[in-house]
């Protein structure tokens, strides 16, 4: 009896961790990850947030980058006009031991982050929501360059729009004494 639970066991096991291909992580590896939704996220957002069934049933969360937004919603999202995102602080995920693999998809043709474990509130940054014209593609929308999709070169942008003016007043001040 033992003996057959433990098979049971055993088999559920390797059924579930269902063989998901290790990929090669981006070096060097971005700040913010995201989290594409068909419908809008909860508000308030929920500390933990529920896995949707696809993400329960490979038993990760999946997740992309920035760069991968576009042709995954040309690809995958034609058939809605409105999509939201989450973007997850990715760095803050790191320091608290929250294991993200990076795994080929199922078609074997994009390398994507997967999260073993619920998003909770505390790695969400922020949301966003994009909407199409019905006879329009997801192409002719600002998704195109829209530079809140990024690794993380928002940060360094925001820090120099505040250095440079100050650099600019310290000279000002120093030359006039
Ligand atoms: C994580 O998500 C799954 C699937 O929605 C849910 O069953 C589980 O309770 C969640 N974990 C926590 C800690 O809330
Ligand atoms: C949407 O995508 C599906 C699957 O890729 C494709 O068969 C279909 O023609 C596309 N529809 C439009 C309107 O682009
Ligand atoms: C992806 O690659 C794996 C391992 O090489 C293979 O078993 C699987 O059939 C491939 N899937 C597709 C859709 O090509
Ligand atoms: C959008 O994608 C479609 C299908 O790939 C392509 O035919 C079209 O030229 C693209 N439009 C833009 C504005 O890039």
């Amino acid at each position: 009896m033992y003996v057959l639970i433990s098979f049971i066991l055993l088999s559920t096991n390797i059924l579930l961790a269902n063989g998901a291909i290790p990929g090669t992580p981006p070096d060097p590896l971005p700040s913010y990850l995201y989290q594409v939704l068909t419908d809008a996220p909860p508000s308030p957002l929920p500390d933990v947030l529920p896995m949707s069934d696809r993400d329960a049933a490979d038993g990760f969360v999946h997740l992309i980058r920035a760069i991968n937004m576009l042709p995954l919603v040309m690809k995958n999202y034609n058939y809605t006009v409105q999509i939201w995102a989450l973007r997850l602080d990715f760095y803050w995920m790191r320091k608290n031991g929250y294991e993200v693999k990076w795994e080929w998809s199922r078609s074997n043709t994009t390398v994507y982050p997967h999260l073993y474990a619920n998003i909770t509130k505390k790695m969400v940054l922020d949301q966003k929501t994009w909407t199409r014209k019905p006879g329009e593609l997801w192409n002719a929308t600002t998704i195109v360059d829209d530079p809140w999709l990024t690794d993380s070169s928002v940060r360094l942008g925001g820090q120099m729009t505040w250095i440079v003016p100050l650099v600019f007043i310290c000279f000002y001040s120093f030359v006039h004494f």
